[in-house]
């Protein structure tokens, strides 16, 4: 335990390991990310923290659309590729396979176990270094079934966002 108590508490959400991707006319992009969550049931909503400082953000904030990749637990290998920011490795989608959602465009990452692709709704200024997107979710497809125990998660890469 360290001195910050609400830095240890914040690390110990279970948070799920996603990748997002995003597009605004022909350019995309993938990025990791783990504070997601639905935020309605009717309709499907789904609420994204995002960093201001990410290029994620800048083609969310002008495309206007994004979709959450979804990985089966052991397949950290698929996107470990995706963990850098595109300022250090600009060409990152090249090292993984994609497809476009129907929808929105914007990419479906090869060997995903399931999608869902969202139109934005609204950004929330939070006066912090990560912005609240939400999203409506306008498609999706599964590709393994599954249940949330067998969702790829920060815990079981031993990984920390948080605090
Ligand atoms: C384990 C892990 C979890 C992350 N979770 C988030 C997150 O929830 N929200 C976010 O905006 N960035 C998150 N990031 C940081 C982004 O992945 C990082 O800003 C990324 O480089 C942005 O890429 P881009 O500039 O190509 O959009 C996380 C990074 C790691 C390594």
């Amino acid at each position: 335990m360290s001195e910050d108590v609400v830095s240890d508490i914040l690390r110990r959400f279970p948070y799920g390991f996603y990748s997002v991707t995003s597009r605004n006319g022909d350019e995309v992009n993938a990025m990791v990310l783990t504070w997601i969550s639905q935020a309605s049931f009717e309709p499907r909503l789904i609420a994204l923290a995002l960093q201001r400082t990410s290029h994620t953000y800048a083609l969310v904030k002008a495309g206007r659309v994004f979709a959450v990749n979804l990985f089966q637990r052991g397949d950290f290998d698929i996107i470990q590729p995706l963990t850098k920011s595109s300022e250090k490795a600009p060409d990152k989608l090249d090292e993984v396979e994609y497809s476009h959602a129907p929808e929105t465009g914007c990419p479906v990452l090869e060997g995903a176990a399931a999608y869902l692709e969202c139109e934005v709704l609204q950004i929330f200024e939070t006066g912090g270094d990560h912005d609240i997107v939400l999203g409506k979710v306008v498609g999706g497809e599964s590709f393994q079934p599954g249940e949330a125990g067998d969702t790829l998660t920060l815990p079981e890469i031993g990984w920390s966002y948080g605090g």
